[in-house]
C-alpha cells in the first residue's frame, strides 16, 4: 500500500455512519470539537473561497433550543412531505453538540461569471453546483472527523429548509440570506451501527464510458421510491442479500439490486419527468389524500 496511513482512512470511511441515537448525559471536550472542525476548515472549495461558517452549539440550553426548531421541521414534513421516512428528532437532546454549516452565497462571485448574455444560464447553474458541492465536501469533512474522534453524527439537510432556515437564523444570529446546508448532530452512539446498504462496486464502476448494462431503469426508481427506501435506509446490513427476508422485500428487483448488471438488455430510455413521485406503494399510501 502507497500510504501507511491508508487502511486507517478506508476504516473512517467506512465507520462514518448517520446514527440517529444518542447516549444521554455525555459531554466532549472543545479540543475534540476543535480538531473536527479542522476537517471542515481543509475541505477544497471553488476558487478557494471557503464559503462556509461552523456555528457549534454546545450549551445545553441552545442545544434544547435548536431541537425544538429541528422537531417543528420534522412534523412540517410528517404534514407536507407524506410518505418519506423520516425519524423523529428528539434524539437531538442528547447530542453532545451540533455544528451548522451555513452557506454564505455572496462568494459565488468568486465563481467563472458569464461575459456574454447568452451564457448566463450556463454559468449562474455552474456557480450554484460549485457553491453546493463545495458545502457538501465541508460537510463530509466534518463528518469524517467525528468518526474519527469515536462519536458518530448525522447530516440534517432540513435546516436548509427556508421556513427551518428563518428560524434557526433567529436563533443564532446569522444574516437570514445565509443558509444551513448541513446541520450535524454529535454525540456517542447508543448501539453501533456499522453497516449500511450500498451498491455493489461492479454496479457503479464504469470503465472508460458509461456501460449501459449497469443503468437504472425509471421503473427501479420508482420502486425504491414507492417501496424499498425505508429499508434501504435504516438496516444495518451493507448487502440485501443479508436481509433475511431479501424475496420478499425485492421480489423481481433482486437482481437489479444485488446483481453485477442493472439492465440486461443494455437499452436506454428517454429522459423522463421525475419531479414527482410517480409509482404506487407503501409510501403512496402515507400521501394518498393529497394527491
Ligand atoms: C445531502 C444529504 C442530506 C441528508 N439529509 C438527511 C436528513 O435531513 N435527515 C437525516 O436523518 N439524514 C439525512 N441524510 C443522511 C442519509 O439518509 C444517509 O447518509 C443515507 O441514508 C446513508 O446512510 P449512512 O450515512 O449511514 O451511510 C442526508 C445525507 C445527505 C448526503
Amino acid at each position: 500500500m502507497a500510504n501507511k496511513n491508508a487502511p486507517l482512512f478506508y476504516e473512517i470511511i467506512e465507520q462514518r455512519r448517520s446514527t440517529r441515537k444518542f447516549e444521554p448525559g455525555r459531554k466532549v471536550s472543545k479540543a475534540a470539537i476543535n480538531r473536527i472542525i479542522e476537517c471542515g476548515r481543509w475541505a477544497p472549495s471553488g476558487a478557494n473561497v471557503q464559503c462556509w461558517d461552523f456555528i457549534v452549539v454546545n450549551e445545553p440550553n441552545m442545544i434544547k433550543k435548536v431541537t425544538e426548531v429541528f422537531l417543528r421541521q420534522a412534523q412540517r414534513l410528517v404534514d407536507h412531505a407524506k410518505g418519506f421516512p423520516a425519524v423523529k428528532k428528539t434524539y437531538l437532546a442528547n447530542t453532545v453538540a451540533i455544528v451548522i454549516v451555513l452557506g454564505d452565497p455572496r462568494w459565488k462571485v468568486c465563481f467563472p461569471q458569464s461575459t456574454n448574455d447568452e451564457w448566463v444560464e450556463e454559468y449562474t447553474d455552474n456557480n450554484e453546483a460549485i457553491f453546493l458541492c463545495s458545502l457538501g465536501a465541508a460537510i463530509q469533512n466534518i463528518q469524517l472527523g467525528v468518526t474519527a474522534e469515536g462519536l458518530t453524527s448525522s447530516w440534517l439537510s432540513g435546516g436548509g429548509e427556508s421556513t427551518t432556515n428563518k428560524e434557526l437564523s433567529k436563533l443564532l444570529n446569522y444574516p437570514d440570506w445565509m443558509t444551513a446546508y448541513g446541520t450535524i448532530p454529535i454525540g456517542y452512539p447508543i448501539a453501533s451501527q456499522d453497516r449500511r446498504y450500498r451498491r455493489p462496486l461492479e454496479q457503479l464502476i464504469h470503465w472508460n464510458g458509461y456501460n449501459s448494462l449497469k443503468y437504472r431503469k425509471n421503473s427501479q426508481i420508482d420502486f425504491y421510491e414507492s417501496t424499498l427506501r425505508p429499508f434501504a435506509m435504516y438496516r444495518d446490513n451493507e448487502l440485501m442479500t443479508d436481509w433475511k427476508d431479501m424475496n420478499e422485500k425485492l421480489g423481481v428487483w433482486a437482481e437489479a439490486f444485488t446483481g453485477k448488471e442493472t439492465n440486461p438488455s443494455g437499452k436506454l430510455e428517454p429522459k423522463a419527468d421525475f419531479s414527482k413521485p410517480r409509482a404506487i406503494g407503501p409510501a403512496t399510501k402515507r400521501r394518498k389524500k393529497d394527491l
